[in-house]
């Protein structure tokens, strides 16, 4: 199995001079192909700094970060913004889609920054905004649709593009409890179809328990990574 993401002592520091936050403490992590893993922690104890930097969307105060083998913590913007957009996939707690965008063009939008051509273009936001259980509601705007929805179309933009991770920062926590567990059997059935590897950050329960691996962290420290439920 090849390994997606390999994080090695990684430290954030935030601030400077007066009062320094350290964010992140020195982390080692590997997730390989096709994992579906949680993190969880109070808040404050660093889920969000570690997935943006594993993310690329900041950088490590020191330590490195490989993505599919590639180390981006030194890699120019430019290239950096390439991976993002090719290899990874983010959803966010508050969904952020583009409000004057229907959901299919939130879903086309990466494609077209892709140079992937209109008629590759319809087929694949069509496919994904079908697979995320949206069929017939792809003209419509954001607030036009429930938080559920807004959230399966932010799952169906991150997912178009195919890549090999995607990120996903508390994804369930402006939903319902039930419609948070509807959205994590939905990526735990992308997962298993279409074997993306897929980190969260938590702090719902019906997340952790739907994860197949569980990391906790705290003061910026993994503290536990265990396997709860072998499925
Ligand atoms: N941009 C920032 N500037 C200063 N401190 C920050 C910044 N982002 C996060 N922090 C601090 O880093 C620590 C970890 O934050 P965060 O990663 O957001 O934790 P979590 O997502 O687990 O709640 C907290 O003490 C937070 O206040
Ligand atoms: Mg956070």
């Amino acid at each position: 199995m090849a390994k997606i993401v390999e994080v090695s002592s990684v430290a954030k520091d935030y601030g400077e001079g007066g009062i320094i936050t350290h964010a992140l403490r020195g982390v080692d992590l590997v997730l390989m192909a096709g994992e579906f893993t949680s993190m969880a922690g109070p808040s404050g104890s660093g889920k969000t700094t570690l997935l943006n930097i594993i993310g690329g969307l900041d950088r490590p105060s020191s330590g490195t970060v490989h993505i599919e083998g590639i180390e981006i913590t030194q890699l120019p913007g430019t290239q950096l913004s390439r991976i993002r957009r090719d290899r990874i996939g983010f959803i966010f707690q508050s969904f952020n889609l583009i409000p004057v965008l229907t959901a299919f063009e939130n879903a086309e939008y990466v494609l077209m920054l892709q140079n992937v051509d209109k008629e590759q273009r319809v087929e694949r936001v069509m496919r994904v905004l079908r697979e995320v259980g949206l069929e017939g509601l792809e003209h419509r705007f954001p607030r036009e649709l429930s938080g559920g929805q807004q959230q399966r179309v932010a799952i169906a933009r991150a997912i178009a593009p195919e890549p090999a991770l995607v990120l996903a920062d508390e994804p369930t926590a402006n939903v319902d409890s039930e419609t948070g567990r509807s959205l994590m059997e939905l990526m735990r059935r992308l997962n298993e179809e279409k074997g993306i590897t897929f980190l969260f950050s938590t702090h719902d329960r019906a997340v952790m328990e739907r994860a197949r691996r569980l990391i906790k962290l705290r003061d910026g420290q993994i503290i536990e990574d265990t396997e709860p439920r072998n499925l």
